[in-house]
C-alpha cells in the first residue's frame, strides 16, 4: 500500500507538468530508498547527472554524499534520498519559491508522510528552510531538533563543502557526530537547540550552542 502510493508519486514525477522546471527534464528524480528507511536525506533538487539518470546524488557531490554517508557508519542503501524539487532547475540555478511549494506540497511531504522517517537530514539551505523557515545554515547546521515529532538534522550541502576546506571541514564534522544523534534521536527534546553530544568547545566553528532556535512560524506546520 505505502509502496505503492511511493511508486505511484516516483511515476507521477516523470509526467509532472505543475511548474516550469519540467521543461529541461531529462528523467525527473524522485529520490530512491527504502519505503521504510529511519533516516532521510533531502537535498536540493537533481544537477546534470541526476536529470539524465534519474538518480538523486550521483554525480560529484553524489560521490562525497557517499563518503560523508560512510564517515557515519551509513550506506545510502539504508536511507532514502530525495529532493526539494524533482526536476533539474535549468543551469543549476536556486529553485523558485512556487517551485518549491508546488513540488514539495504536491510529493516531498506525501513521501515523508509514507516513509515516516524518524530522522530527516537536510542538505543545504533549501530543504532546510522547509522545515526551519528563515535559519541560517552556518549557524544552525549539525545542531539537531525535534520538529513535530520528527528529528530534523540540517547540514550543509556536500556540493557546497566539496571544494571550499572550511566547510568541507564542517560538513565532515558533523556527518561524524550523525551516529550519536541518531542513537540520541528518541531523547533529543521538541526545539533543542542541541550541544549536550559534543560537549567540546570548538573554537574554529562558526556554529553557537548558545544560537537560540529561530521562531517556528505556523506555515511550517503544514508540512506534517
Ligand atoms: N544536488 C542535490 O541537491 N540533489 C541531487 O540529487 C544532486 C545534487
Amino acid at each position: 500500500m505505502q509502496f505503492n502510493q511511493l511508486e505511484e508519486i516516483a511515476a507521477a514525477v516523470q509526467t509532472c507538468t505543475l511548474c516550469p522546471l519540467h521543461t529541461g527534464r531529462v528523467k525527473g528524480v524522485p529520490g530512491e530508498g527504502p519505503t521504510d528507511a529511519e533516516i532521510m536525506f533531502i537535498g536540493e533538487g537533481p544537477g546534470y547527472h541526476e536529470n539524465r539518470q534519474g538518480r538523486p546524488f550521483v554525480g560529484p557531490s553524489g560521490q562525497f554524499l557517499d563518503e560523508l554517508l560512510a564517515m557515519a557508519g551509513l550506506h545510502r542503501r539504508e536511507v532514502f534520498i530525495g529532493n526539494v524539487v524533482k526536476c533539474r532547475p535549468p543551469d543549476n540555478r536556486d529553485p523558485l519559491p512556487d517551485e518549491i511549494e508546488m513540488c514539495t506540497s504536491t510529493y516531498l511531504m506525501r513521501q515523508i508522510e509514507l516513509i515516516n522517517p524518524k530522522v530527516i537530514v537536510t542538505l543545504g539551505r533549501f530543504s532546510m528552510n522547509l522545515f526551519i523557515p528563515g535559519a541560517k545554515i552556518t549557524q544552525i547546521h549539525g545542531q539537531p531538533r525535534r520538529i513535530n515529532g520528527r528529528l530534523i538534522v540540517p547540514m550543509m550541502h556536500p556540493a557546497a563543502a566539496l571544494h571550499q576546506p572550511r566547510n568541507r571541514e564542517l560538513i565532515t564534522e558533523d556527518f561524524r557526530r550523525l551516529p550519536d544523534i541518531l542513537a540520541r534521536a528518541d531523547t533529543i527534546d521538541p526545539i533543542d537547540p542541541i550541544d549536550p553530544i559534543d560537549p567540546a568547545p570548538r573554537s574554529n566553528s562558526t556554529r553557537s550552542a548558545a544560537t537560540p532556535p529561530p521562531e517556528l512560524p505556523p506555515e511550517q506546520m503544514r508540512m506534517f
